[in-house]
């Protein structure tokens, strides 16, 4: 019998062109070893890093996303794209929690151009974490249709978070431990239930109505909801119309 296939984490990096980047490029100057488990795309600016790309990585298989940005206080750019990263990153991290993927998958870090040994050492720990996770969706006990269809459910309703990020979550703190506090404030759990967590719960019920009529209990199961969780936003999609009750086929169905 053939032993079992060792996982290998695939990681996409974003990486500033400026600092980590040429970070990663002293790295590998410096023949300074880490695992092939990332493959690298170069952005102007950390910054520039949208959460659809993130989002697209994972649906297109990466088990993880790594950001590298220059250090705070240090970004090339008079606008501080790292700062809207670290944003970013966390509202991120807060989605893929909401829809039951391990937030540890999306990883942001600083790293200078003189930090080759610093990129081998993130990238070296990332991959073991991702190890220790397992594949995206198989770590979390999900297929990959699940995954996909909750990737999808976020990605539908991108626009509004974007929104919602820009009106109420757009804050600028002096360092990392200032958008941790936030990003874990009780203040911010419940304005992100109210404001993207049933939108986000509604979106997934969408996506998994589109393929057919379910009901109740068959939501429930599929998504890891409570069926009194799926009744709420149920009725609150009927009342906008946007699912109906099939009367023949005693399920719930798009309108
Ligand atoms: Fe590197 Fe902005 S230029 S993070």
């Amino acid at each position: 019998m053939s032993a079992p296939q060792e996982f290998k984490p695939r990681i996409l990096g974003f990486l500033c062109n400026w600092c980590s980047y040429a970070g990663a490029d002293l790295c590998g100057v410096s023949r300074y070893q880490y695992p092939p488990s990332i493959k690298v795309i170069r952005v102007m600016c950390s910054g520039r890093v949208d959460l659809e790309f993130v989002l697209r990585a994972l649906s297109n298989g990466k088990d993880g996303v790594f950001v590298g940005g220059c250090w705070l206080g240090e970004c090339h750019y008079v606008t501080e794209g790292n700062y809207d990263a670290l944003s970013m990153m966390h509202l991120g991290k807060k989605l893929l929690e909401c829809a039951g993927l391990n937030p540890d998958r999306l990883r942001l870090e600083w790293v200078s151009a003189s930090e080759g040994n610093r990129y081998a050492e993130i990238v070296t720990d990332f991959t073991a974490r991702l190890k220790e996770l397992g594949p995206l969706g198989a770590g979390e006990g999900m297929d990959k249709k699940t995954v996909n269809l909750k990737l999808e459910a976020i990605t539908r309703i991108l626009p509004y978070i974007k929104l919602v990020e820009r009106e109420k979550l757009r804050v600028r703190f002096a360092d990392k431990a200032g958008y941790e506090a936030f990003f874990s404030s009780d203040q911010l759990n419940s304005l992100f239930r109210e404001t993207i967590g049933e939108k986000l719960a509604i979106s997934q019920i969408m996506v998994l109505l589109q393929e057919r009529a379910l009901s109740t209990g068959e939501i429930a199961g599929s998504l890891g909801m409570s069926a009194s969780e799926v009744a709420k936003h149920l009725n609150t999609s009927a009342r906008a119309k946007l699912v109906r009750f099939d009367e023949q086929q005693k399920r719930f169905a798009l309108a």
